[in-house]
């Protein structure tokens, strides 16, 4: 399926379930693939670098975080808010699978919010170990919450998220999140390898210090949070297919915001 010609509801009678999921899967590649291609991954992989050439300084750090807080203070609502309308969209035509389909996008929310050992007890959130991280490291909320660390675009970034993950158009909703997935499993690992590689420097133990749990929790999960971001994104096109356009859009709104975030970092870090 042609992300710019998606199929129409007539063409849909002569197929089969399985070839329609495999329309859908083609239109799903055509997303992952603009995402994966996109420059904004060549500025993640020189903030790599940047990382992992030499030790952050303290203003360094003060910027890196501020700026990242900026954005990832935004993220598990925006992922609440859209699992929410998910669910009231689904059930309007399928009444007892519509929270069935939400799950797929609920699923990150156990993360972030330190559920996924909620039989035995509740684990630190996401934010709560960023907040662990960054008081190890010696910051400050003053300085975190401090314009002249957070750069422009992390803020854009996440207002941006804000406001995406309740678009009026859900498949513009569900194109954001999913590139925010595929980011985050590769973001986190340059973020983590770069941390550990100056161990001494960053007054850690070891390379395994708990105090990296921010970084290191994100390096395990995210590749099941891309995997559940396809499900819904291929479901949502079998129901829908005119979605497919508004989420290529979402993906791209989220990649340029991300590359432009990094693209600030790369300039002020270098
Ligand atoms: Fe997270
Ligand atoms: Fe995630």
């Amino acid at each position: 399926m042609s992300v710019q010609n998606p199929i129409g509801a007539g063409s849909n009678e002569r197929s089969t379930r399985g070839e329609i999921y495999k329309v859908c899967e083609a239109g799903y590649n055509e997303i992952a693939n603009a995402i994966v291609r996109h420059s904004a991954l060549r500025e993640l992989e020189s903030f790599g670098k940047i990382i992992s050439d030499k030790p952050l300084s303290h203003p360094e750090r003060a910027l890196f975080f501020a700026t990242i807080w900026a954005f990832f203070k935004d993220v598990p609502a925006g992922i609440v808010a859209l699992a929410a309308r998910v669910t009231d969209e689904w059930i309007k035509e399928d009444m007892w699978h519509g929270t069935a389909k939400a799950a797929h996008i609920l699923y990150a929310s156990v993360d972030e919010y330190g559920l996924h050992q909620h039989s035995k007890h509740m684990l630190p959130t996401h934010h709560q170990m960023f907040k662990q991280l960054t008081t190890h490291l010696g910051l400050s909320d003053a300085e975190l919450f401090n314009p002249h660390y957070i750069l422009p675009e992390g803020t854009a970034m996440g207002n941006n998220t804000h406001r995406m993950y309740r678009s009026e158009f859900l498949g513009e909703a569900l194109g954001f999140h999913l590139a925010s997935e595929m980011t985050s499993s590769r973001e986190f690992q340059f973020f983590l390898k770069g941390f550990q590689k100056y161990a001494g420097e960053y007054g850690l133990v070891d390379e395994d210090d708990p105090v990296l749990a921010f970084f290191a929790i994100h390096c395990e999960v995210e590749p099941m949070h891309v995997a559940t971001g396809r499900e819904i994104m291929i479901s949502y096109l079998e129901k829908n297919p005119t979605i497919a356009p508004h989420a290529m859009r979402g993906a791209m709104a989220f990649m340029d915001g991300f590359e432009q975030m990094f693209a600030a970092l790369n300039r002020r870090l270098a």
